[in-house]
């Protein structure tokens, strides 16, 4: 299979920015990232699109990830073990295991992406992050032309993190995911961490969810305060919750006693993003073309015609209205390219 060259990569981000990469591969086997030519050159690797700012043209070859295929690879007394192809579309995998009777990924639902890149960012709603429901992955490094396994110990799983953002592999195109197994628990009760989560069941008149009743009620909940990026160009939750130290908290508490914090293990606080940015005024503001949405103001929206330059003026621009307001630094979520 030959690369195409100067392919337009706008219907493949969900902000829907302009840029063009000089070379464009689509791998839809393991075995075709082998080939030779592909590991002497200057990589991107595209999953969905959804967390990505395209900051212009592309001077590399893209490989945009679609091996397809979900199974169940073995079963035990204690679990279910799927395993699914990098290329398969994230909430069309999670609804297959509910269907197959294989629950755990539920809170998950409605996510966009492929589940290739679940793992990258340890993608996480509804009280669950991706990493609780891994079990391993195979991915091909292009330095060691070789596959190689990760086990869940060592993805190092964060909020929003992994060890292939912190060695930074992902991003440079080091190596490329193929295949992920999950791993799902035969003991099932649902995940209802979430406030938003349990109103919507008690307002069906749920009292005992099936993972099924809870993937449902999360997907009304998404798609009542998130835009549908097919609609609205966006990438989700644009900054991560700023995490605090505990004294910054309870002196920012204390002169604004709304303002959501969480505790988090290790005596820090997780901050509401998307509070923040409410409070200084930037809920359905617009700079150009790109402002933050007007139901949740974490996600910054494409409103018609956007550049990567426009996407960068408003992050800078909330970024140091933030700062200025509260002390807080706001980090994006998606990567550049
Ligand atoms: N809030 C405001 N104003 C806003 C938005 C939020 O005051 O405009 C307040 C809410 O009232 C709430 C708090 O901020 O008290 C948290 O808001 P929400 O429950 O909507 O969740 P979030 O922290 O903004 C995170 C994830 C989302 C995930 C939801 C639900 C991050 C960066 N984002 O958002 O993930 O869906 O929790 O679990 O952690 C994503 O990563 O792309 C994403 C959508």
């Amino acid at each position: 299979m030959n690369s195409v060259h100067n392919v337009d990569l706008t219907p493949f981000n969900t902000l829907a920015l302009p840029g063009k990469a000089a070379a464009y591969r689509k791998i839809t086997a393991p075995e075709q990232l082998t080939a030779p030519e592909l590991a002497g050159q200057t990589r991107f690797i595209l999953g969905g699109g959804s967390n990505l700012v395209l900051t212009g043209d592309f001077a590399g070859l893209v490989l945009h990830m679609a091996i397809p295929g979900k199974r169940l690879l073995k079963e035990d007394s204690e679990a279910f073990y799927i395993e699914a192809g990098a290329g398969e579309n994230w909430h069309d995998f999670v609804q297959w295991t509910l269907q197959q009777g294989w629950p755990g990924l539920e809170n998950l639902s409605l996510i966009p992406g492929t589940v290739g890149a679940a793992p990258i960012q340890n993608i996480g709603a509804y009280g669950l992050e991706v990493g609780e429901c891994f079990h391993s992955l195979t991915a091909w490094d292009f330095e060691k032309q070789a596959f190689f396994p990760v086990d869940r110990d060592n993805c190092r799983f964060g909020y929003r993190d992994s060890v292939f953002k912190q060695e930074g592999w992902h991003l440079n195109g080091r190596m490329a995911i193929t295949s992920v197994i999950f791993r799902h628990p035969k003991a099932w009760t649902p995940n209802l961490r979430y406030a938003d989560v349990n109103q919507e069941l008690a307002a069906q008149n749920i009292t005992t969810p099936t993972a099924q009743d809870v993937a449902k009620a999360i997907v009304a909940v998404r798609q009542r305060k998130l835009p549908d990026p097919v609609v609205i160009p966006n990438t989700g939750s644009f900054f991560h919750n700023p995490v605090v130290e505990a004294a910054q908290a309870e002196a920012l508490k204390a002169s604004h006693p709304t303002l959501p914090c969480y505790p988090q293990p290790d005596g820090r606080v997780k901050l509401a993003a998307g509070w923040l940015i409410e409070q200084a005024g930037w809920k359905g503001k617009n700079l150009g073309p790109v402002g933050m949405y007007e139901k949740q103001a974490l996600v910054l929206v494409n409103r018609g015609g956007a550049t990567g330059d426009d996407v960068k003026r408003t992050m800078a621009a909330v970024q140091a209205d933030v700062q200025a307001r509260f002390g807080v630094a706001l980090t994006p979520e998606p990567i550049f390219l």
